[in-house]
């Protein structure tokens, strides 16, 4: 496939993290560790684990802080995709369970969830995009949500540190000839099973590593290729904080300086499909891009899956 074109108008975003923040030094107390190995090898120091909450809740709570801050009226929206593998069930879905709690619940609405891991926000900007753009929908909610708290194995050292818990969203329209965006979602298979969650998540991370740095250099060059812009008309690239050491790799063999990477890895280690929405909407709140700029996504993880969306704020 070739990356897909778009028209999409981000009216809202918004976040939220659990209130519990877990140190490196109290993961010290967990498994074998140290914060020096942790903060050197990913750049992680604080992760938050949710309590007494599960992903819709997250979700919601990200959904109305979008809402609190715009003012946007939710009776326009019509479609709600939430991505995660970490659902609260296996049915119904988040965005189900979403849809009601925002009491949202006798209405008109498409909702279902979408899982691609840690690419699923780019996968499903994508699918949004294409369904705004039939005409049949008013407004979407795409809603990244995890919580990696509940399958993460608290005895292997090599996956427990990495990850936590949040939700990160956006509300979009349909856009107009100004508003063009491009999605190219990408897939392929992982014949070592590097990365893959039963009961907890299971990694081989020098595996998933290589395959990261290989696959987002080359789909963020394919992707700006397609647009016909320049990596200097990005005013911001949000990636999937997953490790500091795979977007340095990134920054120096595409020579992009490493300050056009949006990074909070550091707050919030490894959240999954929110990990790219919560980024975007701190990036927004500390002015790192503004208004009518070029911001490109860029992910990777379980499948493999990668992808990129570019789009303007
Ligand atoms: N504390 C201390 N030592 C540790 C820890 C830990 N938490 N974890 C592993 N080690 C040890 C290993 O046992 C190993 O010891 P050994 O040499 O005695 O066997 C040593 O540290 C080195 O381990 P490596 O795996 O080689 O460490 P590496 O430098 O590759 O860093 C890491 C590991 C951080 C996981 C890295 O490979 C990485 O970030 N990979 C990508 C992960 C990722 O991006 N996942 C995203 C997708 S997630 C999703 O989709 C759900």
């Amino acid at each position: 496939m070739n990356p897909l074109k778009g028209r999409l108008k981000i009216k809202a975003t918004g976040r939220y993290v659990p209130e519990k923040i877990v140190t490196n030094q109290d993961m010290e107390k967990i498994v074998d560790t140290t914060d020096e190995w942790i903060y050197t090898r990913t750049g992680i120091k604080n992760r938050r684990f949710a309590e007494q909450m599960d992903t819709s809740d997250l979700a919601v709570k990200a959904i109305q802080a979008a809402v609190d801050a715009s003012g946007y009226d939710l009776n326009n929206v019509d479609l709600i995709i939430a991505a995660t593998f970490t659902p609260d069930l296996k049915s119904p879905g988040v965005s189900n369970l979403v849809q009601r709690k925002l009491g949202l619940g006798d209405r008109s609405i498409t909702a279902f969830d979408l899982n691609a891991a840690c690419t699923g926000f780019v996968y499903a900007l994508t699918v949004a995009s294409s369904m705004l753009s039939t005409g049949a929908y008013r407004a979407a909610i795409v809603v990244g949500a995890e919580v990696i708290s509940k399958v993460t194995d608290f005895t292997d050292r090599n996956t427990c540190v990495l990850f936590g818990d949040g939700a990160g969203c956006v509300i979009l329209e349909q856009g107009d000839e100004n508003d063009h965006a491009w999605f190219y979602p990408l897939a392929k298979g992982d014949p070592d099973a590097a990365l893959y969650v039963d009961q907890y998540v299971h990694m081989d991370g020098q595996k998933v590593y290589q395959f990261a740095v290989r696959a987002i250099e080359s789909i963020m060059a394919d992707v700006v290729k397609a647009s016909g812009l320049s990596y200097g008309d990005l005013a911001l690239i949000v990636p999937h904080q997953a490790n500091r050491r795979i977007v340095q790799n990134a920054s120096k063999n595409l020579s992009i300086p490493m300050e056009k990477f949006f990074m909070n890895i550091e707050s919030y280690g490894n959240t999954s499909a929110a990990s790219i929405p919560i980024a975007f909407d701190e990036a927004l709140a500390q002015n790192a891009v503004q208004k009518g700029q070029w911001v490109m996504f860029v992910a990777f993880g379980a499948g493999f899956t990668y992808g990129v969306a570019l789009m303007r704020v």
